[in-house]
């Protein structure tokens, strides 16, 4: 019996370990996620003048930095990062969770399918503008506040 307690015990506090371990905190997560938008849009600034001048090459590998990048943001909206530290997030991200989810699996696809638009692309503008530009628009105008 007490080898089955403590066998427990111990499982437990590994686990809890772990989990401590693992964990980043509130503010960590909401000061990523800032920090990948603000990137992400730098990016987007650059992605945008490199392929008005026929720098393709480089505008692909910035395209897939994009893309992954989303990807990555779809885990930095936990329920415990609602608010503080200066987030513009709005509590309808969590209200439409699979909504959201979705616009941000769809901005990160545009982008794969946007590194073989351009190739040949008759209008770069308007092809930027719609595999890349007017996601940032639909997501920010229902999950972003106003800034
Ligand atoms: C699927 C939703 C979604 C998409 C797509 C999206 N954003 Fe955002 N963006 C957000 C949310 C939510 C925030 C607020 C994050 C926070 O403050 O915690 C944000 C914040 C930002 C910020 C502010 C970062 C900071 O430092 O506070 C910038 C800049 C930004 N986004 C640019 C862009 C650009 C440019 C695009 C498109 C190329 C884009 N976003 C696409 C949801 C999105």
């Amino acid at each position: 019996m007490t080898t089955i307690k403590n066998t427990l015990i111990f499982i437990f506090i590994l686990l809890y370990s772990f989990s401590v371990l693992s964990a980043q905190t509130v503010e960590e997560i909401i000061k990523e996620r800032k920090s990948i938008f603000s990137k992400n849009y730098k990016t987007a600034k650059r992605v945008n003048s490199l392929a008005s001048n026929g720098n393709l090459d480089e505008t692909k590998k910035l395209i897939i930095e994009m893309s992954d990048n989303y990807k990555r943001l779809i885990d930095l909206f936990p329920e415990n990062s609602k608010v503080g530290f200066g987030t513009e997030a709005l509590p309808s991200i969590w209200e439409h969770k699979d909504e959201f989810n979705l616009l941000m699996t769809k901005a990160s696809s545009n982008m794969i399918e946007l590194t073989s638009a351009i190739d040949g692309a008759e209008d770069m503008k308007v092809t930027l503008g719609k595999y890349m530009w007017s996601n940032c628009k639909s997501c920010h105008s229902k999950f972003r506040a106003e800034h």
